[in-house]
């Protein structure tokens, strides 16, 4: 079997164009969507992630600000930034990147986003909204991989579906998600015995370890839709999986395209219910 390659960039850019009407639609009742992006230091790639949202955002006619920190910006000055950009009535979106310099506490950090705002979808409360199963905004990466998932045209309901890895930034929110859309779902990581049997169940695979290389080809069954989240190296070893998939996301090209698309999608969403809430 060959499997069929997922196109992240390309379902990116489907989606980015319909946002971009979406937009124009907004505009015309008086609101342009606006996305803060918030980067302290000066990490290369974090830089080059903040710049890309910034360029993608442009394009689509979302109004963007990008807030570039020094390393040294104590905690108490990234709260009052954030505390600047709640109240600001043209962001309707804040990101902050991820990781923070080790002397900022991530969680004061991500508590302290309104909710309303909160695009990357990890504040307490949105990940509680998410978990039981209310309206809010999801976090990115684990909403473009359903999104990637179901445009393979794979029902998900039913299916039995095995993450590996279990972070709070993909491996935990995907599985809710995948739960969600009513799939039977495992959950591995690095305590996981016995790995191979269960991801060799799985009709959908989401590898979120970060460990390049770690899913060969035997661990994936036959006809699987494979989605590598491993980042810049891929965490499933591409041409043997490939060789037994139905479907599986290249890396580069796959998930990370989507990530952005759903932080775009976010953002139209947060301006359009604070439009509607006055
Ligand atoms: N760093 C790596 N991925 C992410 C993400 O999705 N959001 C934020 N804010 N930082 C990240």
């Amino acid at each position: 079997m060959t499997a069929q390659i997922i196109n992240g960039r390309a379902i990116r850019d489907e989606i980015l164009a319909g946002l971009k009407q979406d937009i124009e639609e907004l505009k015309q009742q008086g609101v342009q969507p606006g996305l803060a992006v918030v980067l302290v230091g000066d990490d290369p790639a974090s830089k080059q992630y903040v710049g890309m949202k910034a360029k993608k955002s442009k394009e689509i006619g979302m109004y963007s600000e990008v807030h570039t920190l020094p390393s040294t910006t104590s905690q108490d000055e990234l709260l009052a930034l954030i505390d600047k950009l709640n109240n600001a009535h043209n962001v309707h979106g804040i990101l902050v990147q991820l990781p923070l310099p080790a002397h900022i506490e991530e969680k004061a950090v991500i508590d302290a986003i309104r909710v309303e705002k909160d695009v990357d979808g990890f504040h307490p409360v949105s990940v509680g909204n998410m978990m039981i199963g209310d309206d809010c905004l999801l976090p990115c990466t684990p909403a473009g991989i359903i999104e990637l998932i179901k445009r393979t045209g794979t029902d998900i309901a039913g299916k039995h579906a095995v993450v590996v890895g279990r972070s709070n930034i993909v491996g935990k929110p995907v599985a809710l998600l995948l739960l969600r859309e009513n799939a039977t779902v495992s959950v591995c990581h690095s305590k996981t015995a016995n790995m191979k049997e269960i991801t060799r169940q799985a009709d959908i695979l989401v590898v979120a370890a970060g460990r390049p290389g770690l899913i060969p080809g035997d661990y994936v069954k036959p006809g699987a839709v494979v989605i590598d989240v491993g980042t810049p190296v891929g965490d499933v070893q591409y041409e043997e999986a490939a060789a037994v998939a139905g479907a599986i996301t290249p890396v580069p090209g796959g998930v990370g395209p989507m990530t952005i698309a759903m932080l775009m999608s976010n953002t139209v969403k947060a301006a359009r219910q604070m439009l509607a809430n006055g």
